[in-house]
């Protein structure tokens, strides 16, 4: 059937082939199932586009994810790209998907499955019905500052600098993000900064005032909290939470730790979307949180829950399709109550399976909703 959503899927390096074959799965599902379909393309990313092309990500597969509805992106990295040259780093590519599509609001959900308290190395009553949204600004910060580099003073010393740097339009419009996604959840907002110590943190912490006071959102509890604390006060009571809004290097150190609270990083979903346009359009990526895993890749041992997880969202944000997203979801929920595990997260007397066999969990609980 043909289709007017578009799709661009990005697999990328190390396990994010594996993982984007179980979306796949379920895009065929869907298809024949729900009468859904999409208009699939596939580009490299990573260290696959460096092979192939020479660069992390070619201007085609650049436009075709500028042109795209939505992109479905694995992983990229692998020890075998470790040594390239900055420009040519797998990373490289996602960041440059990243800053050329403008996609400033990174939403990072972590929710506790109750099938999965007890592989979370934290107590299960502290996760018990944890629900947060980490909103990481995405496209400035300290990734993207200038200047930064080598540099050799007069003296011969040599030093290097990285910038972090927010203007007033890009904090507002990710806290903007975070007051909107917080309306639709439990009304509450942490902005979380270091103003003890930056000067952009000042900066942050008064514009996230400013914009707070604007009278559009009165219905919204604001709260501060330092960096620091905010980690401390994520494995101490996590539930406190319901959005936390932070820029681009303590959104991604702490939106690893909020993953550990859902049991694995194997668990954890993201959307990263742009500014919606006139048409009511907004670019969008969705990826799992976890990287490539090379020490796994390959072997049929990833977990590809985040990534099915994040195809969830896909539909969400981009298509919505909420009741496909729903069922996802449940389906994921359903799998794990039945026991079923990959190893990263194995309890005690669970199944342990791989990622085609979580895959076609997934899927087959997906036909027990649909019928
Ligand atoms: C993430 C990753 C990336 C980041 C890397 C792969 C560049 O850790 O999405 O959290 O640092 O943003
Ligand atoms: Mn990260």
């Amino acid at each position: 059937m043909a289709s007017n959503k578009t799709l661009l899927m990005l697999p990328g390096d190390g396990i994010g082939p594996e993982i984007c074959g179980e979306v796949h799965k379920v895009i065929d599902w869907m298809d024949k199932r729900r009468a859904v379909s999409f208009d699939l393309k596939h580009g490299l990313v990573g260290g696959a586009a460096y092979d192939a092309h020479g660069e992390a990500i070619s201007d085609a597969d650049m436009q075709a994810a500028m042109d795209a509805d939505a992109v479905v992106f694995g992983a990229v990295g692998g020890p075998q790209y470790d040594n390239l040259a900055w420009e040519h780093r797998p990373e490289a590519g996602l960041l440059r998907l990243r800053k050329e599509m403008d996609l400033f609001a990174n939403l990072r959900p972590a929710v506790a499955f109750d099938a999965l308290l007890d592989a979370s190395t934290l107590k299960p009553d502290v996760l018990q019905g944890l629900d947060i949204m980490i909103v990481r600004e995405l496209t400035a910060g300290v990734y993207f500052g200038e200047p930064r580099g080598m540099q050799t003073l007069e003296d011969g010393t040599e030093r290097c600098i990285d910038t972090q740097s927010y203007t007033k339009a890009e904090i507002e419009r990710v806290a903007e993000a975070a007051f909107d996604l917080a309306r639709k959840r439990n009304g509450k907002v942490h902005s979380v900064e270091k103003a003890n110590v930056m000067k952009t943190g000042i900066f942050w912490r008064q514009t996230v005032t400013e914009l707070h006071g604007s009278g559009l959102y009165d219905d919204i509890e604001l709260q501060h909290m330092l960096a620091d604390n905010c980690a401390m006060q994520l494995v101490r009571n996590p539930k406190q939470f319901d959005v936390i809004v932070t820029d681009n290097l303590f959104g991604d150190m702490l939106s690893d730790v909020a993953a550990m609270l859902t049991g694995s990083l194997g668990m954890l979903p993201s959307a990263s979307l742009g500014a919606v346009d006139e048409m009511g359009r907004r670019k969008a990526l969705y990826e799992p949180v976890h990287g490539s895993a090379p020490d796994i890749a390959g072997q049929g041992m990833a977990n590809p829950l985040a990534m099915l997880l994040s195809f969830a969202m896909t539909l969400r944000y981009s298509f919505d399709l909420q009741e496909d997203a729903d069922l996802i979801e449940d389906a994921a929920q359903a799998v794990l109550a039945r026991g079923i595990r990959t190893g990263d997260i194995m309890t005690d007397g669970a199944e342990r399976v791989s990622t085609a066999q979580m895959g076609d969990a997934v899927l087959e609980e997906l036909d027990k909703r649909a019928a």
